[in-house]
């Protein structure tokens, strides 16, 4: 039977609340099994030790078969250092390029857009994860002057933009669904690296001529994620890109609750991260309010990448029924049960 380590970085805010029923469920199935491992990875940890991962933390981590990721974000530290400590640096160290984000509305679940009912959105943004406009390329000069200057450079490369625009047509192939790929992109106003995506994109999709494809504007594609959510299969986008039309997508899904994400090393060269798109959600902390179906359906990922879908579709049944009996729910969708309800409620339907 296969077994898998699994490095657990609960992180901040609402992330070992979430983890917790994340674990709870993973240990419910009869197979896989799974030995988790606590980083105490954090904000708390970085005001301890003036560090987010320990020194030779990421050699150690990379041992792991997976890795499982509550949130990061603190209320007294700047997230772009936060973020820019921990999980930036994971998603680049690990090579992690595909960050995979469906958005499936769930029988049950009332989508803020009239008349969208169960399955009648099931997209996936295949969002780049290790560049693009989150390459941390830039500097400030004379600062605090009038004569300030702040440079941020968005990082485009040949191999980057490639890669992620193929594993975007091998996922509409292995979805089988509407068999289609859109391109986002913003190529008239930035007329070098968009233009060049745009480029890089006619080129591969010759590769691909059983797959359907579409280019939009991102100004577009937001309006038309939420106008014609339908139309769309695959969207493949550059990392800021894929980062706001995730989160319009969870909400037409009907909550950031129910939101999950992969960042994945397609090549297993290195761990991959699972992990809910919410954030640390500090507001929420220790309340047991906070939905954990976005981290269970992140750990139904993972199962899956890890090669066994019987233990993920089993999951993911359990989160769907859940959903379509419509009793035990979290607030952010209409319930009033608690974070631990839910998670209790999974592990029932799946024994
Ligand atoms: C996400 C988050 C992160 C991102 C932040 C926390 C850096 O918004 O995973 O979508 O922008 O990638
Ligand atoms: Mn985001």
């Amino acid at each position: 039977m296969s077994h898998y380590n699994i490095a657990v970085i609960s992180g901040d805010g609402v992330g070992p609340e979430v983890i917790e029923e994340g674990k709870k469920v993973l240990n419910a199935l009869s197979a896989p099994t799974f030995t988790f491992t606590d980083f105490e990875w954090s904000s708390n940890y970085y005001r301890q030790t003036g560090q987010f991962i320990p020194d030779g933390g990421l050699d150690e981590a990379a041992n792991y078969d997976a890795i499982f990721f509550g949130a990061v974000g603190d209320a007294e530290i700047q997230d772009h250092i936060t973020l820019n400590n921990l999980i930036l640096p994971i998603r680049r160290r690990f090579d992690q390029y595909a960050c995979v984000r469906p958005a499936y509305l769930y029988e049950g679940v009332q989508s803020p857009l009239i008349e969208k009912y169960g399955g009648d959105i099931d997209l996936v943004v295949i969002r780049e994860n290790t560049e693009g406009e989150y390459a941390d390329v830039g500097g400030r000069l004379y600062q605090q002057s009038n004569q300030e200057v702040a440079v941020q450079t968005s990082v485009f490369t040949r191999h980057g933009t490639e890669r992620i625009i193929r594993y975007a047509f091998e996922e509409a192939r292995r979805r089988q669904k509407k068999n289609k790929v859109t391109s986002i992109t913003k190529s008239n106003a930035q007329g070098y690296s968009m233009v060049f995506w745009d480029e890089v994109f006619e080129q591969v999709k010759s590769d691909y001529p059983d797959i359907k494809t579409e280019s939009l504007l991102i100004d577009a594609a937001a309006m038309d994620f939420v106008r014609r959510p339908e139309d769309f299969d695959v969207v493949v986008a550059s990392n800021l890109f894929g980062d706001i039309l995730t989160d319009i997508s969870a909400a037409t899904v009907g909550s950031m609750g129910l939101a999950p994400s992969a960042n994945l090393n397609p090549d297993r060269e290195f761990p991959s991260m699972f992990e809910p798109v919410h954030g640390s959600a500090f507001e929420l902390i220790g309340k047991g309010l906070v939905n954990p179906l976005a981290t269970i359906l992140a750990a139904a990922m993972m199962v899956e990448f890890l090669g066994d879908n019987d233990a993920g579709a089993h999951i993911r049944k359990a989160v769907s029924d859940n959903l379509r009996e419509n009793k035990v729910r979290t607030p952010d969708i209409g319930g009033t049960s608690t974070t631990t309800d839910v998670g209790d409620d999974i592990m029932r339907r799946m024994s």
